[in-house]
């Protein structure tokens, strides 16, 4: 029975997942090396869960009671008690691995240790610690509190059970689970930025603008925004690194990123975290 959750890394989706555990009661603790990551993900979690209960998402109560449900650490040491751990460090493989050395070491026999990697092989996470069985892909989307998608990945060795015990968490979390084997891009991206590089391929060969393209898509095939436009709110770089994964992942020519996108990222056109992207803003 899971009560008590670890989560590594207070960024963007580490904060999101905290906040979502300690909304369906389990007791969190969150660790960063950061501190600052830390006070800035609860002040987060509290404003987010403060939008929730203005809508009437939520009773205003949860708001205190989700946030007291949290408690921040420094101190991988302080998640030895957990029972299941989401890793939401930064995306790089050498420090994913040491992260998950230590926390095999720290964490308590039986305690099952997953990852939110959007691109590194969780077999290969899974291969450097003692409990390969126990270790499995929980891949949240962004912003966590409102997406409702997990994708669920199952590494080489990963058991049944454990997989059991985690199809059990997203369902508990109000989740909805769509599981993939372990292969570059797991389900979501795998489609996705093929779609967002050929949108890419299409304004590259003079074929539409920008606008028309995203036109198309939108109202031809129901979307809720085009592919140029969800390229700029992703990040132009995290769609190169990710169309990169594919390529070398597969080693097949047709994922490869198109020149123009690799050319917008060396300029520094990141989309609307740069306020430039295919579109100013
Ligand atoms: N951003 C997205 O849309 C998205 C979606 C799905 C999955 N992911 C994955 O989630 C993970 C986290 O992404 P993010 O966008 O939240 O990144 P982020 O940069 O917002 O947060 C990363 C956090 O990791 C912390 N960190 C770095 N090194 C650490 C260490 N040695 N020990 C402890 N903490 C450390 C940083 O201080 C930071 O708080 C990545 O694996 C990413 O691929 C991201």
């Amino acid at each position: 029975m899971i009560k008590q959750v670890g989560v590594l890394g207070a960024g963007q989706m580490g904060n999101g997942i905290a906040h979502v555990f300690a909304q369906f009661g389990y007791q969190v603790v969150l660790y960063d090396i950061a501190a600052p990551q830390l006070e800035k993900a609860v002040t987060t979690i509290r404003q987010n869960l403060e939008r929730q209960a203005k809508k009437g998402a939520i009773p205003e109560a949860l708001v205190g009671e989700t946030v007291g449900r949290i408690r921040t650490t420094q101190a991988l040491a302080d998640l030895a008690a957990v029972d299941f751990a989401v890793e939401a460090v930064t995306e790089n493989e050498p420090l994913k691995l040491e992260i998950f050395r230590r926390l095999d070491e720290t964490a308590k026999a039986g305690a099952i240790l997953a990852s939110n990697t959007s691109s590194i092989p969780i077999t290969k996470i899974a291969a450097v610690t003692r409990r390969p069985e126990k270790v499995i892909g929980m891949h949240f989307m962004n912003p966590v509190p409102v997406m409702k998608l997990v994708e669920v990945i199952r590494g080489h060795a990963t058991s049944d059970e454990t997989f059991a015990v985690t199809a059990e968490l997203v369902a508990k979390l109000d989740k909805e689970m769509a599981v993939s084997q372990d292969y570059p891009g797991f389900i979501v991206n795998r489609i996705l930025m093929p779609m967002i590089n050929e949108a890419v391929f299409a304004l590259y060969e003079g074929i539409a603008t920008a606008e028309d393209i995203d036109k198309g898509m939108k109202l031809g095939t129901n979307q809720p925004m085009g592919p140029l436009t969800l390229a700029d709110f992703i990040g132009l770089d995290t769609c190169l690194a990710i169309m990169n994964v594919l390529y070398d992942g597969f080693k097949d020519p047709k994922y490869r990123p198109c020149p123009l996108l690799v050319k917008m990222v060396n300029a520094g056109y990141l989309g609307r975290k740069s306020g430039r992207g295919f579109y100013s803003y």
